[in-house]
């Protein structure tokens, strides 16, 4: 589920201030989305112009853009660490740096490239920024699990809805295989407490909120660029 009111412009500001942070030797989380897809494309600029990096997608799309770009890949199993991560949200809180992610159905690799990282920088428009977390967090969710999973949203506050492919008859099928079960849980006043309340879910295998991981944040807006470190 995506929110894509922002403008190419204030996401390209902000996916292009993320892509300079990389130095050369730098092993680089790619993440996914439309506003990253920028930082991508700006990293293999770079490329191009001799800096040597190695990027670890977070997403089969992720992957064939940095293949596009000339970005030399390294697999997530083949790296001990990742020194800077970048991706997008689909809300963020700029006081705290928290953030909901998961409406390309790819926040599992991207938490777990995201926790291998020395440094996570957010980049989003203006448009995803709140006061408080309330979009819909995503599961991705082992296909038994559905029933059980949804009956434990609704018993923890929730409304579960089964995310349905855009283009294709059914749902969205993620690209580790499972579905991905979108919750409204109105305003999240203590994400820290859902997620922990999340995770203790039999069958899901990731949640989309991501607390206490941000270390940058480049908000691109209309005419301009917000950054914040945390
Ligand atoms: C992918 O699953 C998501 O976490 C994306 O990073 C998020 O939806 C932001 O994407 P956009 O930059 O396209 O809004």
């Amino acid at each position: 589920m995506k929110s894509t009111a922002g403008s190419d412009a204030a996401k390209q500001r902000a996916g292009e201030a993320a892509a300079e942070e990389v130095t050369d030797g730098m092993v680089v989380g790619l993440g996914t989305g439309s506003t990253t897809a920028y930082a991508i494309k700006a990293l293999g600029e770079r490329v191009d112009s001799g800096l040597d990096v190695a990027g670890v997608p977070t997403s089969f799309g992720a992957r064939q853009l940095a293949i596009d770009q000339g970005i030399d890949l390294v697999g997530l199993d083949e790296v001990d660490r990742i020194d800077l991560a970048i991706d997008g949200a689909d809300q963020f809180v700029v006081e705290t740096g928290d953030c909901i992610k998961g409406g390309g159905a790819a926040h599992t690799r991207e938490k777990i490239v995201a926790a291998a990282a020395d440094d996570f920088a957010v980049v989003v428009d203006e448009t995803k920024l709140a006061d408080e977390l309330e979009y819909p967090v995503a599961l991705e969710v082992i296909p038994a699990a559905q029933p059980g999973v949804e009956t434990a949203v609704e018993t923890a506050g929730g409304t579960p809805r089964l995310r349905q492919a855009a283009n294709k008859d059914g749902p969205v099928v993620t690209d580790n295989g499972n579905l991905v079960i979108d919750c409204a849980f109105g305003p999240i006043t203590d994400p820290k407490t859902v997620a922990l309340e999340l995770v203790e879910i039999p069958g899901v295998v990731e949640h989309g909120l991501f607390v206490g991981r941000t270390t940058t944040a480049y908000v691109g807006t209309e005419d301009g660029l917000n950054v914040h470190r945390y």
